[in-house]
């Protein structure tokens, strides 16, 4: 029996409470969520050495018709590298083949080319003869062309830059398409910075749109941004540096993300994260490297350059459109500081070389110049207080179903005295009993989720992660959205996500659950308005973690029997046959919230749980 204390007005939970993390690994950004198509578009992927990597590039053609080679010849001085493509073919003894040379980019893992929709397409390129030039997107066997240009490149001079940009318009389909650049005349061709992009994007911003409409579906709080380990990296020098994200897309250098292992052209970039927490109105949270990698630390002694690098990328998002860095930002087309409130010194770092005393210079510099952004720690303090200043500690936990369960009462009996609180800013069930996004996992998460809502007087923001995986490139597993070049799924995690959005700042209701038998489930009481309808809902949320049907009565003391209405009213039940079942690409929906209408009870309101 569950008794809901329904007319005591409850404690407000945080507006801040749940909110995603965003994190690029597993091709999370990179062929994910940022919408470019073309991998390695500006061919740097070797990094600042010389010959660079070209791949996913290949040429179209044997090697007796075209040659690929690199050079550092660019007209972007911070990407120095250009292909070049050596025509050797179309002379009278050598004739190209019918459909030209040249070379050809898969994209990540295939091309989404849909008939019917429009492609930006957008490169530089400089020649040595007059060419006609196909660009064009092929089918995976590259038999059939989905869309074609043909340019007259009719500039001859090798040492003078042109942009090309125009729209292509596919009249086929392949999900596993490719991008290629053709000729039949001999001759040289250099190129640097291809990009194409679906000309339908989120909010028109560049982000996939099947994408991000999910995240906009669980109505995140926040978001924390860009990592996670991807923050740090194994080596300094590979680390994400904001400054190298932002400005015009063709002119960032990318980087090798060392952690999880891949190039990155770095389109989705600092600014493009704060444009997407605008776009899905939500707090930006920025984790900052702070001067620590993996394998090296920054000294104390040293780490002032580094401070002085926050602080700029500190006023890139905040400073008026007339400072310095806030200038580059109205230059990317948004004059309006955004409001980044939230600060991150770090990631899982507490315990690596000079932390502290890093983290005090930067605490000190940052709360001198902007003292109402809050500053998260990364240090525990759930079992006693910080030894250094703090507004939040970040909380991290990937642990089997079982514990994460358990867990629900983790906060219960952290100490409610003044001190930071607790932002929960990684957390998933990860193992044999995870599967790649079991029902288990889920449901063991939504009960440490309840006991997130009912310790929000000291934990006051959560976030899942990671976030998103690319199927092709799963480097962690589980994840909360499966997706592929073209396809989309979220896993019973993501539902159970989706369950809790409307939780920020709806209020906790006092209630009692006894029971005759078993153990109880794990249960929350909100109470929230909404708007729209403009009426108070009773939002209860109960999670069954064992294998047998719990029935549970439910009381609402203080209400008269007809002061609760029901219309609109609805249950939603998350389960499936086996505890370790899954969605999949095929049965992307297999496992996801079942919404009945609630009928008006004669008497006491009786819900079933069915397990798991
Ligand atoms: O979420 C995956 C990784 O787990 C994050 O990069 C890191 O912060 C944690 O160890």
């Amino acid at each position: 029996t569950l008794e809901v204390q329904a007319t005591n007005f409850g404690r407000s939970i945080p507006s801040t409470l749940f909110g995603i993390f965003f994190e690029e690994i597993n091709h999370a950004g990179a062929g994910g969520l940022w919408a470019e198509l073309i991998s390695n578009r500006g061919f740097e992927a070797g990094g600042r050495s010389t010959p660079s990597i070209i791949d996913p590039w290949y040429p179209k053609g044997d090697d007796h018709d075209v040659m690929l080679s690199t050079e550092e010849t660019s007209l972007f001085r911070r990407n120095p590298i250009a292909l070049r493509i050596s025509v050797l073919c179309g002379t009278a003894s050598n004739p190209c083949p019918a459909d030209g040379v040249g070379v050809v980019n898969p994209g990540y893992w295939g091309i989404d080319v849909r008939a019917g929709k429009f492609y930006t397409v957008t490169f530089w390129l400089r020649s040595d003869t007059s060419v006609d030039l196909a660009v064009k997107f092929i089918s995976e066997d590259e038999q059939r062309t989905l869309a074609q240009q043909t340019l007259k490149v009719e500039k001859v001079n090798s040492s003078s830059w042109e942009k090309y940009s125009f729209r292509l318009e596919a009249n086929d389909t392949d999900h596993q398409g490719k991008f290629a650049l053709t000729t039949a005349v001999k001759g040289s061709i250099w190129l640097d910075q291809v990009s194409a992009f679906p000309e339908e994007t989120y909010k028109g911003h560049g982000y996939r749109t099947g994408l991000a409409q999910m995240l906009e579906d669980l109505k995140p709080a926040f978001i924390r941004f860009p990592g996670g380990c991807y923050v740090e990296g194994e080596r300094l020098e590979n680390a994400w540096r904001w400054r190298d994200t932002v400005g015009p897309w063709y002119e960032r250098p990318g980087h090798l993300g060392d952690k999880w292992n891949y190039w990155s052209d770095d389109g989705l970039g600092y600014f493009e994260y704060l444009q997407l927490a605008e776009d899905l109105d939500t707090a930006p949270i920025w984790v900052f490297n702070n001067g620590i990698s993996h394998q090296y630390s920054v000294t104390p002694r040293l780490i002032q350059p580094w401070v002085d690098d926050v602080l700029d990328g500190i006023e890139f998002a905040r400073g008026p459109k007339t400072s310095k860095w806030g200038r580059v930002r109205a230059a990317m087309g948004h004059p309006e500081p955004f409001p980044l409130n939230h600060i991150a010194i770090g990631n899982e770092d507490c315990y690596r070389p000079w932390y502290r005393e890093n983290y005090m210079a930067f605490y000190n510099a940052i709360r001198a110049a902007y003292p109402e952004i809050k500053l998260i720690s990364n240090c525990d303090a759930t079992n006693g207080p910080l030894d250094h200043p703090a507004d939040y500690y970040d909380f991290h936990i990937y642990t089997n179903a079982y514990n994460l369960y358990s867990m629900a009462h983790q906060f219960d009996q952290k100490s409610r005295a003044d001190g930071p609180k607790v932002f929960v800013s990684e957390y998933a069930v990860t193992g044999a009993d995870s599967g790649t996004g079991s029902l288990l996992a889920a449901v063991a998460e939504g009960a440490f989720m309840i006991g997130l809502e009912i310790n929000s007087d000291v934990v006051e923001m959560a976030s899942y992660a990671p976030l998103f995986v690319h199927a092709k490139d799963r480097r962690w597993n589980p994840d909360c959205i499966v997706f592929d070049n073209w396809q989309q799924y979220g896993t019973p995690s993501y539902w159970v996500q989706q369950l809790f959005k409307d939780s920020n700042g709806a209020r906790l209701l006092p209630f009692s659950l006894s029971s005759t038998w078993g153990s109880n489930p794990i249960v929350s009481v909100l109470r929230r308005h909404d708007k729209d309808l403009d009426a108070d809902f009773v939002l209860i949320k109960a999670v069954n973690f064992g294998n047998d049907v719990v029935p549970v009565r439910i009381t609402f003391n203080g209400l008269p029997a007809d002061g609760i209405l029901y219309t609109n009213s609805t249950i939603a039940t998350l389960t499936s046959t086996h505890a370790m079942d899954e969605n999949s690409f095929a049965q992307p929906k297999k496992i996801t919230p079942q919404i009945s209408p609630m009928e008006k009870p004669n008497s006491d309101l009786q819900v079933v749980l069915p397990p798991y």
